[in-house]
C-alpha cells in the first residue's frame, strides 16, 4: 500500500518517462506523437485531480503561510500546463517542427513543476503531515485513481 506522496511520485515517474519518449520522436512518428500524447494528457488529467481534489487541501489545511504559497505557486503551474499548454498542443499537427518545440515547452514545465513538487511541497508534507494521515490520504487516492482512470480511458 502506497501513501499519498508514493502514489504521486509514481504518477510523476510515469509521466517523466512518457514526455522523454515522446521528445525522442520525429516529425515522421506523427501516428506515435498523437498516441503518446494523449496517454500523457490523460496520466496528467487523473494526476492533476487527485493533487488538487485530495493532497493539495490536506497539505494547506496542516500548514501556514508558506504552505499556502506552494499551494498556489502550484496550482497557477497546473493551470498553465491545462489552460494552456496542452490545448495548444492537442491542436497542433503531430508532424509538424512546431509540435516539436511545444513538446519542449511541455516538458520543461512539467519536469520544473514536478522537481518543485517532490523536492520542496512533498518534503514539508512529510515534516507537517502525520505518517497516519499520508498513508489514510494515499489509500483514499488510490481508490479514488481507480475510478478516474476508468472514466479517462
Ligand atoms: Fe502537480
Ligand atoms: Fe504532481
Amino acid at each position: 500500500m502506497m501513501n499519498a506522496i508514493e502514489l504521486l511520485k509514481q504518477d510523476h515517474d510515469k509521466v517523466k518517462k512518457l514526455l522523454e519518449e515522446i521528445s525522442d520522436t520525429t516529425e515522421r512518428a506523427f501516428k506515435k506523437r498523437a498516441e503518446l500524447l494523449s496517454k500523457i494528457a490523460m496520466e496528467l488529467e487523473v494526476h492533476t485531480t487527485l493533487e488538487e481534489e485530495d493532497f493539495y487541501p490536506a497539505f494547506k489545511a496542516a500548514g501556514a503561510k508558506e504552505e499556502l504559497k506552494m499551494f498556489h505557486e502550484a496550482k497557477e503551474e497546473h493551470r498553465a500546463v491545462e489552460a494552456l499548454v496542452l490545448p495548444d498542443l492537442l491542436d497542433t499537427d503531430p508532424g509538424t517542427v512546431e509540435f516539436s518545440g511545444r513538446i519542449k515547452v511541455l516538458k520543461e514545465l512539467l519536469e520544473h513543476h514536478i522537481e518543485e513538487e517532490e523536492e520542496e511541497m512533498f518534503k514539508t508534507a512529510q515534516e507537517i503531515m502525520s505518517a497516519e494521515q499520508l498513508s489514510t490520504l494515499g489509500k483514499q487516492m488510490g481508490e479514488k485513481k481507480v475510478k478516474l482512470m476508468k472514466k479517462a480511458a
